[in-house]
């Protein structure tokens, strides 16, 4: 396929992040740059499926670099799972004229992307907006360094009680799937233990000599990081066990939730995304399809869909023993 490409149709979808915004407006200002229309569609796939969209210029996006979340909403659509509710959206892209789509999200997003490429020959590519940072082919996804310094900011007002009442604190962050957040926030925050769901292996008996050693070399408080996805006992069964195992220590659980989610966007993701969102539409115009635009060694590169949704994506094990290192 060469340049035919007229009108490009923007989407963010699955859990949102910060410098999602930042993206869609790189998006509508390479559209522009381009000489080409750009559509913003409402709420994921469920704004394609429900025909609900905007066109969009460079004054649109005014104002909106700054802003976390994404103002074209987003959904986790179930319809759009379904072969059905992929031929309503895409007899919605061909009645609107639009000729290929843009998709901010993660591993849903994507694999929905994948689909509707392959029943409809409809040009895809996928910008990785996740806080998760769990997407094959890219060193970062958007939102990830954002919501890193909110946990680290988090842990840094946990240590202040934890170390006044000389107390323990099973601190919970995001990350379903990845120990990415869990692994870089405990490291930039200083925890004793990093509790992630690629490591099997990390049993409770580590965890309590862990705590035995902390006590023996000095500490009186400790900070244990333990990403949500972690196999196991979930992080109130680990409070109960340690505190009926060892009573001498205070046990408190701090779950950070969805604020990791929100707020402003770090410069680094607002760079991040102005990168991938021009690189997509460059992509599409080069008539490149079924890629994703990631970034490696600080450049934007393009990876086939089907590799950045490879699930045998590596964990960085040299973070892993800086971690053990560096919290003696
Ligand atoms: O965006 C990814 C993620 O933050 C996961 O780490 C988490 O499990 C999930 O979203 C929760 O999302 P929701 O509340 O939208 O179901």
């Amino acid at each position: 396929m060469t340049n035919k490409i007229t009108k490009i149709g923007v989407l963010t979808s699955g859990g949102d992040a910060p410098g999602m915004n930042a993206a869609i407006r790189a998006v509508v200002r390479a559209c522009v740059h381009y000489n080409i229309k750009c559509v913003g569609i409402y709420e994921g796939y469920k704004g394609l499926i429900e025909n609900n969209m905007v066109e969009l210029d460079a004054r649109s996006v005014a104002n909106t670099i700054n802003r976390g979340g994404t103002f074209l909403r987003s959904a986790r659509c179930l319809e759009f799972i379904e072969p059905e509710g992929r031929k309503v959206a895409y007899d919605n892209l061909v009645k609107e004229g639009i000729d290929a789509l843009v998709v901010i999200g993660g591993d849903g997003s994507f694999t929905g992307a994948l689909k509707l490429n392959n029943e409809f020959n409809f040009p895809v590519v996928g910008i990785p907006g996740t806080i998760d940072n769990d997407i094959n082919g890219t060193d970062y996804t958007i939102g990830y360094d954002t919501a890193l310094n909110t946990v680290v900011d988090a842990i840094d007002k946990i240590r202040d009680t934890a170390s006044s009442h000389n107390r323990l604190f099973l601190v919970e962050v995001m990350g379903r799937d990845a120990g990415d957040i869990a692994i870089s926030a405990g490291i930039g925050g200083g925890a004793e233990e990093i509790l992630i769901p690629e490591k099997d292996d990390f049993s409770i008996d580590r965890l309590m000599e862990s705590l035995a050693h902390s006590r023996k070399t000095g500490k009186t408080s400790s900070i244990i990081i333990v990403a949500e996805g972690k196999k196991g006992m979930n992080i109130l069964e680990m409070r109960d066990y340690v505190h009926k195992h060892r009573p001498e220590y205070d046990v408190r659980v701090s779950v950070l939730g969805h604020l990791q989610r929100g707020g402003a966007p770090s410069c680094t993701d607002r760079v991040l995304a102005s990168k991938l969102g021009v690189g997509a539409v460059d992509a599409l115009m080069e008539g490149l399809s079924n890629v994703m635009i990631g970034v490696s060694h600080r450049k934007a590169v393009t990876v086939d869909l089907n590799i950045a949704l490879d699930k045998n994506r590596k964990l960085d094990r040299d973070l892993l023993r800086v971690a053990d290192i560096v919290s003696l």
